[in-house]
């Protein structure tokens, strides 16, 4: 196996064991896994794989494929160390409450800084290898926790629990309807292909500032609306009861709430239109998704509103931002036939609007994260 070879050349060791965990694109339900939602992500087919081994000393060593001139060497796990990627996999170790000391190799093939969740990737394929090494027995809703955790408390990102769930927990052809209230899953078939139709991704290359005070921002504002509701979370709220309450909000907790209570709705709809066949609503799901975070919820920007636009005008069944916003990727759900089009339609709006060169992917729903050496 490649990647033990790498392990050997730069540790001079044996690792002990391999894993592998995907990234994830979202096919709905943005910004509400932090309020209780229903979200419906898959994993998609690029992936990171890390090999571990323990090295009998007192230090962590980390090493990747996409950085040879680097090998990062902690004496001890603390949080917030810089802004290096070896914060992820330190996170998930010292969330794991794992102190011997060990070396790991990484092999990410997660485009990074797409929005389609290569850190998620990162530390799930990390705590899967470490709870099969180390004989933990977690489950993985457990590991769904303890990456979090690791995101959340070590690392310092505020993020919601639906990247990492998927990356454990996504199965090849399906979506995931994922409870963020109690991680419970049911995998809903996806098989665009019998369609005719394919789901283009399109990475932006943008990363607005406003990424991480932005994220958080928004979170505090749904934390806000349901403490002033006197509510549970927005999960237990109607679509009718929340508009019926709206003069108890001032104007931007109670938009911000809206987007997050008529987003869960529309996850539910997406099921009922993916079981019944009926990919064109799917389509005006992802559109009024779209609608809802670029003008509700403020967290698109004139690249992806420009993406998913153009993808629109060309064919597309629907489309919309996915993931945290500011940046990132877009989805859209187009036959095959018009991939093309639309992918040289937005080159050259983009162009044209000065914006950088946007990057193309595809995926179907692809398999969790599992050990696989
Ligand atoms: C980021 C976070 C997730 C989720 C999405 C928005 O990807 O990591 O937890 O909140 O944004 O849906």
């Amino acid at each position: 196996m490649k990647i033990k070879a790498e392990f050997h050349k730069v540790f001079g060791r044996e690792a002990d064991i391999v894993a592998t965990a995907p990234g994830r694109v979202n096919l709905i339900g943005e910004h509400i896994d932090y309020s209780d939602g229903f979200v419906l992500p898959f994993a998609i087919k690029y992936e990171t794989t890390v090999a571990i081994g323990r090295n009998g000393l007192n230090i962590f060593r980390f090493s990747s494929a996409q950085r040879p001139e680097e090998v990062i060497e902690l004496n001890a796990l603390t949080p917030l160390q810089g802004e290096t990627w070896g914060r992820y996999v330190a996170g998930v170790i010292w969330a794991l409450g794992i102190s011997e000391g060990l070396d790991i190799y990484v092999d990410g093939q997660v485009p990074v800084g797409a929005g389609l969740s290569s850190s998620a990737a990162l530390e799930c394929s990390t705590a899967v290898g470490l709870n099969q090494l180390f004989g933990l027995g977690k489950s993985l809703k457990d590991l769904a926790r303890i990456t979090q955790k690791a995101e959340n408390e070590f690392v310092g990102v505020p993020c919601g629990i639906m990247d990492q769930s998927v990356s454990l927990m996504g199965h090849q052809g399906s979506a995931l309807l994922l409870d963020c209230r109690d991680l419970s899953t049911r995998d809903i078939p996806f098989d665009i292909a019998s369609h005719g139709l394919e789901l283009l991704i399109i990475d932006t290359q943008v990363h607005h500032e406003l990424v991480d005070g932005g994220y958080a921002e928004r979170r505090a504002s749904c934390e806000k609306a349901v403490a002033d509701l006197g509510i549970t979370s927005l999960r237990d709220i109607s679509v009718a009861d929340y508009e019926a309450r709206k003069s108890e909000l001032d104007p931007t907790t109670y938009i911000r709430g809206y987007h997050a209570v008529t987003e869960m709705k529309r996850v539910l709809d997406t099921v009922d239109a993916l079981q019944a066949g009926n990919l064109a609503r799917v389509g005006e799901l992802l559109n009024e998704s779209h609608r809802s975070l670029s003008e509700d919820y403020t967290v698109s920007c004139p690249e992806l509103d420009l993406a998913v636009e153009v993808a629109n005008l060309n064919g597309a069944l629907g489309a919309r931002m996915v993931g945290g916003g500011f940046g990132g990727s877009a989805i859209a759900l187009a036959r095959v036939e018009d991939i093309a089009a639309i992918q040289s339609a937005i080159v050259v709006r983009m162009s044209d609007a000065g914006f950088p060169m946007p990057r193309f992917f595809t995926s179907l729903p692809s398999d969790g994260a599992r050990v696989i050496g």
